[in-house]
This record gives C-alpha cells, structure tokens and sequence, in this order.
C-alpha cells in the first residue's frame, strides 16, 4: 500500500484511507494542526492493512464504505489514541455505531450534500431503463443501425404515471419532488414515518396545476410496501440498509410490481435479492431495472450482467464534483471538530455553510452518535 504525507509538521496525525477530490478538506485539516496521511491505492484496503497503518498512534480517520468498522479497528483506533472515525459516505451500514459507542469513539457521516445529486442519479436509471439508452447505444456502437423504424426500442412513457419511493427521507423526497414537477406523475410512498413537508409541497403542487387549468396530481402514503409495488410505474427504493430491508424487494415482491414496471436502487445493493432480480428480468422481459448499488459489491450476481432490460452502474450516484468534495470536507469537518472539541451541529438539511467557501461555524458538522456519547451540541 501507498500513501503522501501532507503538512508532515502537524501535531496531530489523521490517516484517510482513500484519496479525497477537492483540496479544501485538507486545508480544513492542516488548520487544525493535523499531519494528514492519505492511501494512493485504488485497491479496498483490509482491516489489517488498515490497522497496521493506524499503528500505534493515530487521532483519527477518515474512512470508506467499502471498509468494515466494527471492535476490530475501533479497538485498535482507541488503542493508538484515536478520537475521532468519519465515514465518508452519509450511509454508514459498514459501521458498527455500538463498537464505537464501546470505545468513546464520535463517528461522522456525510449529510445534506448528497441529496439531488443521488436523487437525479435516481431519475437518470428511471429513464434510462424506461427509455432503454443503454440497449441503443450499444446497438449504435455495433454501427447496427440501418434507418429510422417505427418499432425501433420502444419504451415507456412516464409522464403523468404513478411513481412509488419506498423510504421517503431526504433523497427519496427529492427524487418524488424531481419525478412529480418535471413528468406530472401521481405519487405514492411508503415509509414508517410521515414526511409532512413532503405531502403538504404535493398538495401546494398539485393546487397549483389546478389554478393553471391542468390536471392536478394525486399522492398518497401507503399502509404497506405492497400497496406502493402494485400500484406503481416505477419504484425507487431510499430505505436505510439494516435487518428489516436486507432483501426488502425478494422474489414474492418483485411478483407484485406490474409486469413492466421499473425498480431503481440507489441506495444499498442488499435491499434486493439480487438472484431474484435476476430471475425476475428474464422471466419478464419488458420489466426493467437501474441498479447503482449491488448486493455483493463489487460483484454481481451471474447473469445480471446479461440481462439487457437492466441499467447496471458502479455505484456512483454521489459522484459529481461538487458533491463528492462536499463530502470530504465534511468527513474533514468532523474530524477536526472533535479533535478541537468544538460542539456538534444539530441541523444536517444546513450543511453548506461547512463546504468552501466561508467561514465555517466551530462545530463538527454531522456526528452520528452525539446522543450516545453526550457529546455537547453546537451553541454559536
Ligand atoms: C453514501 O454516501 O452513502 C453513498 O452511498 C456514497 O455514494
């Protein structure tokens, strides 16, 4: 494994295990005196890898989703003196918050700045299945095309459709808000809790296409998951990974969706039975699927790959520039929030003020378990 070494004369020595875009989480870093060591492999590093880098002393680090942070590595970050790990992803089902809770270690994720990129990440699988992109572009590629045809990949309309989210937190709301204004879609979700700001912004919507004459839109949230899977054209799925979503979409579900609906996952690969999916596609082929997320990852299960009514790509819904540098400096913010001691911010939909550009507030912008550790909140 490789690493560079930045501001080598810092007092404090932080380890990031990947290369970050952008440069202003390092500055973010290097003003509080941190000696920043970053790994230049592409390769997912191993919990030993990682640990013998964290040696036998280290502040803090700044880590991958791709890593399991459970007692193993938070033992030996305590053990090094470590006070700090930000997980530099805003989901953090590779983490084992109670193992940190164990060890006193505050553990940052990454909210707020990844919302509309994922959701029109989300959108763009949605019509990139619906309108079948991938299967012409590589029919364009085979320099197959002869003319113009009327039955030339015939796809889906989606404008004034139903879509279906399933968990409807922060990217499932912008995704609904993106599918409903820009296609007129009718909107059904299902979630264990209301989001209210999401409904009363749907009937304001939906009077407003009224006042204009047009045909307003209907939303509604369900009882079920069940009851989003029938009634839908296409469904996004938003839910946080844990015991009671692993498989969420199995094989008895996917039954449920109309035989050419559309099923999109931009959130974690293990909410679909992958083997199922793959079933589901070849027995139904006008049913299609945008998968940015995998259950094994970075494998697939066989035959996914052949599948041509699905979009498969490699989770990269967050990966635009703005986004992705956000990202870092806030997993920097944390860091050097805690290792200052400054209070944690309490409101992650008000998260810019931590990226570049100003004067960020002395807060740790997004500690996930503050609560457990009574870690002291932000006070201005
Ligand atoms: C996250 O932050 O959880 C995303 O999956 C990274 O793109």
């Amino acid at each position: 494994m490789s690493w560079e070494t930045h501001n080598s004369s810092g007092s404090k020595r932080i380890v990031v295990t990947k290369q970050l875009p952008g440069d202003h989480w390092l500055k973010v870093l290097t003003d509080a005196d941190c000696k920043v060591e970053v790994g230049t492999s592409t390769d997912i590093l191993s919990v030993d890898e990682i640990k013998s880098k964290i040696g036998d002393q280290c502040d803090g680090v700044i880590g991958q989703l791709t890593e399991r942070w459970d007692d193993e590595l938070f033992s030996a970050l305590k053990a090094a003196g470590g006070k700090v790990y930000a997980n530099y992803a805003v989901g953090y089902n590779n983490v084992n918050v109670d193992d940190a809770n164990k060890h006193g270690i505050p553990v940052g994720n990454t909210p707020g700045v990844l919302t509309e990129t994922t959701a029109e990440m989300a959108v763009s699988l949605t019509f990139s299945a619906a309108r079948r992109v991938v299967e012409a572009d590589e029919f364009m590629r085979a320099r197959q095309y002869k003319g113009w045809l009327p039955t030339l990949y015939l796809g889906e309309l989606m404008t004034g459709k139903t879509v279906g989210v399933i968990g409807a937190g922060r990217i499932g709301a912008a995704y609904a808000k993106m599918m409903v204004e820009g296609y007129k879609m009718n909107f059904l979700y299902y979630d264990l809790y209301e989001n209210k700001g999401l409904e009363d912004y749907l009937t304001a919507y939906g009077e407003f296409l009224k006042s204009q004459g047009q045909e307003p839109i209907t939303w509604g949230r369900c009882d079920s998951v069940e009851d989003v899977l029938r009634q839908s054209d296409v469904v996004s799925l938003h839910p946080l990974l844990d015991e009671t979503t692993h498989h969420l979409m199995n094989e008895e579900r996917l039954n449920m969706m109309k035989p050419n609906a559309i099923l999109v996952n931009a959130s974690r690969g293990p909410v679909i039975d992958e083997v199922a999916l793959v079933n589901h596609l070849n027995k139904n082929p006008d049913f299609r699927t945008g998968l940015d997320v995998f259950e094994d990852e970075p494998a697939m299960k066989p035959g996914l790959e052949k599948c041509p009514n699905a979009v498969i790509v490699p989770h990269i819904a967050s990966a635009t520039i703005w986004t992705r540098s956000g990202m870092a400096s806030l997993a920097a913010g944390n860091v050097a929030g805690v290792l200052n001691g400054y209070g944690c911010w309490q409101d992650q939909d008000d998260i810019l003020a931590f990226l570049e550009g100003g004067d960020a507030p002395k807060a740790a912008p997004s500690i996930v378990n503050r609560d457990e550790l009574s870690l002291p909140a932000f006070s201005g």
